[in-house]
């Protein structure tokens, strides 16, 4: 007994201990190739040889236990103490940061936005399927939902939930805060599961919304005209509405601005891009919020800031934005201590 207690005691790690449990308890080890001879002796001497054995291998098992408890809590201390990061070490000062192009490109859609009366909201990123869908007029099994390859969380709170695939829940959010007039900018992380060289699972929008008693398409055009032309910097920039559908505007426009296929430049003509949808907020929306649609009407839009980043900059693959190479942030990030201002366009 003693002599299998110090087998066990001196297994060094896991593996080790592993065998001796095996050579001992496990189906031919010793003790379970005694405990099958019990059948061979006197109804007397099985009894007590029995319970012998049974105590046994109780205290042999706890004893396993035991040692496998200690091998993995110093298996434990020995990679938190190899794994120690000295934070105290001073930065490397030779390698100077920058804005990452979605930041950059978010700070951007602020500073023109806000200038039009556009205050930031936000949401959160695990949002509600009702907040997803069912206020902004998708119904569970609207063909509209498949266009969303959506990322299903389970329910809390008998709450069914998503992970947000668009910024479009945070106009349902903030109609139910805040009572009209109302004017917002929602930038933040969206996800899809999509993967390749134009789609990532996690990528950005951008959503505006804003709700009056009086606001027109008139409004919704002058706009997106105006905020596009300040963010490409093209004061002549041709901007294209055609007619679309999104089941949360009435009617609904995307919205496609000029330029050369061939070469990519934006603002030169003979072709259009498709950059970003866009509507006015369907009056069924405004009620799922306990808005007036008698009373109160507005336009909403929403787009892709990457996608937006990428036309700007010329930048052809979407890949590099998620994948922190410091050659590729140096050449598409912007200095930190350049700050956005309006005064000369923001391009
Ligand atoms: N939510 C849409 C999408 O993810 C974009 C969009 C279209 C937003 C029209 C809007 C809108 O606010 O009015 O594709």
């Amino acid at each position: 007994m003693n002599e299998f207690i110090d087998r066990i005691a001196a297994a060094g790690d896991l593996r080790a201990l592993d065998a001796v449990r095996v050579e001992l308890l496990g189906k031919s080890g010793a003790i379970t190739q005694q405990l099958k001879q019990l059948g061979s002796l006197d109804p007397e001497a099985r009894r007590a040889r029995g319970a012998e054995l049974n105590r046994l291998r109780d205290a042999l098992t706890a004893a396993v236990e035991a040692r496998k408890q200690a091998l993995e809590a110093a298996e434990i201390a020995a990679r938190i103490a190899a794994e120690r990061i000295d934070v105290t070490l001073p930065p490397v000062p030779d390698v100077v940061g920058s804005i990452h192009p979605v930041s950059r490109t978010i700070e951007e859609i602020v500073a023109i936005l806000g200038a039009m009366g556009f205050a930031v909201a936000e949401g959160p990123d695990i949002e509600s399927d009702w907040n997803n869908f069912g206020a902004l007029n998708i119904p569970a099994h609207h063909p509209a939902r498949d266009d969303h390859d959506t990322f299903y969380l389970a329910a809390q709170d008998g709450e069914a939930r998503v992970l947000r695939t668009h910024t479009s829940p945070v106009q349902i959010r903030t109609m139910l805060r805040e009572p009209p007039p109302i004017r917002v900018i929602a930038p933040g992380r969206t996800f899809r599961a999509d993967h390749d060289a134009t789609h990532s699972p996690m990528f950005h929008q951008c959503e505006a919304l804003a709700i009056d008693r009086d606001i027109t398409l008139g409004h919704l055009k002058g706009c997106i005209i105006d905020f596009l032309r300040a963010f490409f910097g093209i004061a002549s920039l041709p901007v294209r509405f055609r007619a679309s559908y999104f089941p949360f505007t009435e009617p609904s426009m995307e919205v496609d601005i000029g330029w050369n296929r061939r070469s990519g430049e934006i603002g030169a003509g003979g072709d259009w891009l498709e950059i970003l949808g866009s509507g006015m907020v369907h009056p069924n929306v405004l009620a799922n919020c306990g808005i007036d649609p008698r009373e109160w009407q507005g336009f909403a839009f929403g787009m892709g800031v990457e996608r937006l980043a990428m036309l700007k900059h010329g930048i052809a693959d979407l890949r590099p934005f998620y994948e922190s190479d410091i050659r590729w942030l140096r050449h598409y990030g912007t200095p930190a201590c350049a700050p956005v201002t309006l005064h000369e366009g923001v391009a």
